[in-house]
C-alpha cells in the first residue's frame, strides 16, 4: 500500500510503541488496509512460535493458512471497510487463532480466547486485533457446566425415584382401599350372618322355651290353686315356683327382645329408639329430648344398624356418662339418614375408643362403615359425648 505519512510498519516497531506493547498481558496485531502485519507484539510471538520478523509484512492469512475461520476473516473485513468492531470468542470446539500455552511443547495446549477486532485511521483505515487468554475462565466454565450437568442428571434421578415412589404408593393406596374394602364386605357380612343367627336363636327361645315356661306356668298356677287348702306348705313352694317361672319368662323376653328387637320389625325405628331410650332415661333419671322424624323410608338393614348404633350408645351413656340430659336426633333429607346421640355427662377421652376388650365404639364405627357411612365421635372430660353416623337412604348391595 502506498500513501503519504509516517510508515505504520516503522511506527509500530519504534522502540517506544513496541516497549509498551510488549509490557501488554494481552496479544496485539495491528494490520494494514491490505492485510499485512505491521505489529506482532511479545505475547502473539510467545503463544504462536513466530517471532515478529517473520510475521512483519506477512498477511495474517498466509502466516496462518489454517486460520480460515470464516469469522475472523469476516470481522477483520468488516473492521477495515465499514470501521465496524467485532467481538470474537473461542466456542467449544473452535479456537478462533492458533495459539498455544507452549507452541514447542509436542503436543502444545491451545488457546481460548476473546479476540476483540476494531479499526482506527491512520494513512489508512487499519486493524487491531487485541486477544485475550480466557483458558482460566473457560475451564471455570466448563467445570460449572460439568457440574450443572450433573446436577442436571442427579435431579432427574431424584424426579426418576419421586415417580418410582409415587406409583408404589399409588399401588399401596390402591391396594389398601382394595383391602379396606374386602374387609368393610366381610364385617358386613359377619354382622349379617350374626344378626340372622341371633334372630333364628330368638324364634327358638320364644317358640320353644317359651311355649315350656308359659305350658309349666300354667300346670304349675293349677296345681297350686287345687292344694291352696289341703296342703298349705305346698301351696307355698309352688307359689314361689310360679315367680320364678315368672321371672324366667321375663328373663327370655329381654333376651329375645334383646336379639331380635321385635319393636324394630312391628313399629319402625322411630318407635324403636323412643320405647329404648325412654326406658333407659326411666332407669339412668335422664332428662330425653327426642327429635325423630317418623316414617323414614328405611331398609331393614339400615334401620338394624342405626338402632344398634343407638342402643350401644345408650348403653354406654347409662354406663359411663352420668349424664343429666340425652339427646336423640333421627332425621333425614333426599339422600341421607343422619343419627345423633349427644350426652352432657363427663365426656372421655378420644382414644378410650382403642381401650383393650372394648369393642363397642369399634363395632359401630365397623357396623357403619361396612354400609358406606360415616361415623363421628366427639368428645372431650367434661363435655359429653357425641355420637352421629350418616348413611346413604338408598344402599348400594
Ligand atoms: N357416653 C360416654 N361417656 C363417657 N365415657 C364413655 C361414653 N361412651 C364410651 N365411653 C368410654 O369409652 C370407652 C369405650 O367404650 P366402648 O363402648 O367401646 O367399650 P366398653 O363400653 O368399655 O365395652 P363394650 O362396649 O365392649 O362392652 C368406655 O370404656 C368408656 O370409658
Ligand atoms: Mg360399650
Amino acid at each position: 500500500m502506498t500513501s503519504s505519512g509516517p510508515d505504520p510498519t516503522i511506527a509500530f516497531n519504534s522502540p517506544p510503541f513496541s516497549s509498551l506493547s510488549s509490557t501488554l498481558a494481552l496479544g496485539l496485531i495491528i494490520l494494514e488496509q491490505d492485510g499485512r502485519i505491521v505489529h506482532w507484539n511479545d505475547w502473539v510471538a510467545k503463544r504462536s512460535g513466530i517471532v515478529a520478523d517473520v510475521a512483519l509484512g506477512k498477511s495474517l492469512f498466509d502466516l496462518w493458512p489454517e486460520t480460515t475461520q470464516a469469522r475472523i476473516r469476516f470481522a477483520i473485513d468488516q473492521a477495515i471497510t465499514q470501521g465496524q468492531p467485532s467481538l470474537l470468542s473461542s466456542s467449544l470446539n473452535k479456537y478462533l487463532l492458533p495459539l498455544y500455552e507452549d507452541p514447542f511443547r509436542s503436543d502444545p495446549v491451545q488457546i481460548r480466547q476473546t479476540v476483540t477486532i476494531s479499526s482506527f485511521y491512520m494513512t489508512a483505515r487499519m486493524c487491531v486485533l487485541q486477544i485475550a487468554d480466557v483458558s482460566a475462565a473457560f475451564a471455570r466454565e466448563s467445570a460449572l457446566r460439568v457440574q450443572a450437568q450433573l446436577l442436571n442428571e442427579s435431579l432427574e434421578r431424584q424426579a426418576q425415584i419421586m415417580k418410582q415412589l409415587e406409583n408404589h404408593n399409588d399401588t399401596l393406596d390402591s391396594q389398601v382401599r382394595k383391602r379396606t374394602a374386602q374387609l368393610n364386605e366381610l364385617a358386613k357380612h359377619l354382622q349379617d350372618v350374626s344378626e340372622e343367627e341371633k334372630t333364628a336363636l330368638a324364634r327358638e327361645l320364644h317358640d320353644d322355651l317359651g311355649s315350656i315356661l308359659t305350658a309349666a306356668r300354667i300346670d304349675v298356677f293349677s296345681s297350686a290353686k287345687l292344694l291352696a287348702g289341703s296342703h298349705p306348705d305346698i301351696h307355698a313352694k309352688l307359689q314361689r315356683a310360679l315367680r320364678y317361672l315368672e321371672e324366667g319368662i321375663q328373663t327370655k323376653r329381654r333376651i329375645v327382645e334383646g336379639m331380635r328387637p321385635t319393636i324394630l320389625t312391628q313399629f319402625g325405628l322411630a318407635e324403636a329408639l323412643r320405647y329404648t331410650a325412654e326406658e333407659m332415661a326411666e332407669v339412668s333419671g335422664w332428662t330425653l329430648r327426642l327429635t325423630v322424624e317418623e316414617d323414614l323410608p328405611l331398609s331393614e338393614e339400615l334401620s338394624l344398624t342405626l338402632f344398634r348404633v343407638a342402643q350401644e350408645a345408650l348403653n354406654n351413656a347409662a354406663k359411663y356418662s352420668e349424664a343429666q340430659c340425652v339427646e336423640i336426633i333421627l332425621e333425614a333429607d333426599e339422600h341421607t339418614v343422619r343419627l345423633v346421640i349427644r350426652d352432657d355427662g363427663k365426656g372421655m377421652e378420644l382414644d378410650a375408643v382403642h381401650k383393650p376388650r372394648s369393642h363397642g365404639l369399634a363395632g359401630m364405627r365397623s357396623r357403619v362403615e361396612a354400609r358406606g357411612g360415616y361415623f363421628e365421635i366427639q368428645g372431650a372430660p367434661g363435655r359429653g359425648v357425641e355420637i352421629s353416623v350418616s348413611l346413604a337412604l338408598s344402599q348400594a348391595e
